[in-house]
């Protein structure tokens, strides 16, 4: 099957109450296959990523591949990707604007190619989200850039190792320099490197296909640039944000549920604050059972760079503490204004103060079903969370925005008990 869906603007209709149970396969990470797509344009020839899952954002990058002249075909789970006749060394607008991991191409196109022309990302549902980094780390390894007209434009003989100290901790501005100095002449050190598991991913692909990196799974990464890399194949680790949403389900719905499929390691700090708020958990070395309570307790959260709590899980456990037993605090340290949820949550009666980039939550004793709207990912998916738990009905509209990172979510929830369907809207 052709790698591109169209994706229709539907809403989920939901009636609050049940509690989840029964078990539930998760999906591959979003995260990892937007990491390891484009890393295949390092080499010629046809690589193999399994375990793939069927997410917007994983097709929005397969469409921009395919523009490059790359061949992309999804079956099943599995995506082949045969890169021997990438013509086009561009990611343009139209596709960056859909979705900002696009600027991944960057670094593999100017490494493999001496030339890139990317769009800058444009804006997002709360920022900034500026790509400085990503642009300083790929000039500092010797390509010449300039910015005109809304792109970034790269040039480079051949890129030269360097030693690169980044200010934040970034994923992606991580990702795309490893993957620009696996092929630069010389050494290249990163400093304060990511440590994300979909980064560890990205690392382990490269160095499956011939790249040399030591200090993987530390901030501190050096990696020995050599002339050429070969396809290679792999399959997805699992999608511990999918994963950390499903817990909160249960939690919020006072359920039991079993993750197949699931890394309990890359959970640890969702995990900790699951059992503060008082749910119990058996774990195995990849399932995942939770057993929550009648009542949830109010658990304070500050996100943080992995392996602290993920700012991708702020907007579920916020849903979560609208209905705990007491106050709690939640402070996004990564994206300071990353609240689009708050508003939708309060139409469900919730009752929730934002203070700068931190929310004082206060536990009532029930939400009561509206209809709220979908403004990102992960604000949607906390709405669908207060959703199952709200009295009566909640509509959540525009689940094109959870059909991002969300492979059947509402037949996930569906298998587990929820009163929920999809209603379908014109074509988007
Ligand atoms: C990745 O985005 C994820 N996306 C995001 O997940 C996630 O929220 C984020 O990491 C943080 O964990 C993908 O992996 C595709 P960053 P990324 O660069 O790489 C600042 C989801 O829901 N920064 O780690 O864009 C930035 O402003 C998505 O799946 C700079 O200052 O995030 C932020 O404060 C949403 N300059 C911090 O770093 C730069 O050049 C972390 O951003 C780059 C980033």
């Amino acid at each position: 099957m052709r790698i591109s869906r169209s994706f229709p603007v539907d809403k989920f209709v939901i009636r609050g109450g049940a509690r989840l149970k029964g078990k539930v396969v998760i999906s591959g990470s979003k995260n990892a296959g937007l990491a390891l797509m484009p890393a295949t344009i390092l080499a010629g020839g046809l690589s193999v990523l399994e375990n793939v899952p069927h997410l917007r954002d994983i097709a929005t990058m397969g469409k921009l591949l395919e523009v490059m002249g790359i061949g992309v075909e999804m079956k099943g789970h599995t995506l082949s990707i045969d890169t021997s006749n990438v013509n086009k060394f561009e990611a343009p607008y139209e596709h960056v604007k859909k979705m900002r991991a696009s600027i991944y191409v960057l670094g593999p196109l100017i490494a493999r190619y001496g030339y890139a022309k990317v769009s800058l990302p444009g804006g997002c549902a709360w920022g900034p989200r500026p790509v400085n980094l990503h642009i300083e780390g790929i000039r500092k390894l010797g390509a010449n850039i300039e910015i005109r007209e809304g792109y970034i434009i790269a040039r480079a003989k051949k890129l030269h190792g360097a030693n690169i100290a980044f200010d934040v901790s970034s994923v992606g501005a991580t990702g795309n320099i490893m993957m620009a100095a696996v092929l630069a002449r010389g050494t290249t050190i990163i400093e304060n490197a990511a440590i994300e598991p979909e980064i560890i991913a990205l690392a382990g692909f490269l160095t499956k296909m011939g790249a040399y990196i030591k200090g993987i799974g530390t901030t501190r990464l050096e990696i020995e640039g050599i002339d050429s890399l070969h396809p290679a194949n792999d399959v997805l680790i699992p999608d511990r944000i999918e994963a950390g949403t499903f817990l909160t389900a249960a939690a919020i719905t006072h359920g039991t549920i079993t993750l197949l499929n699931a890394n309990p390691l890359h959970l640890s700090a969702v995990i900790a604050k699951l059992e503060s708020a008082g749910a119990e958990f058996t774990i195995a070395e990849n399932s995942i059972t939770i057993r929550c309570p009648k009542n949830i307790m109010p658990v304070d959260v500050m996100t943080a760079v992995y392996p602290g709590f993920p700012t991708d899980m702020q907007a579920q456990w916020m849903a979560l503490m609208t209905i705990a037993k007491g106050s709690a605090v939640i402070t996004d340290s990564i994206y300071l204004d990353r609240f689009k949820h708050v508003a939708e949550l309060t139409r469900l009666g919730a009752n929730i103060e934002l203070l700068k980039n931190s929310a004082v939550v206060k536990g009532v004793k029930k939400l009561t079903g509206a209809k709220v709207m979908s403004t990102d990912l992960r604000a949607s998916a906390s709405l669908v969370l207060a959703g199952l738990v709200a009295e009566g009905t909640t509509e959540v509209l525009r689940v094109y925005h959870l059909d991002r990172g969300y492979e059947s979510l509402e037949k996930n929830l569906k298998s587990l008990g929820a009163d929920i369907k999809r209603v379908a809207g014109k074509e988007y």
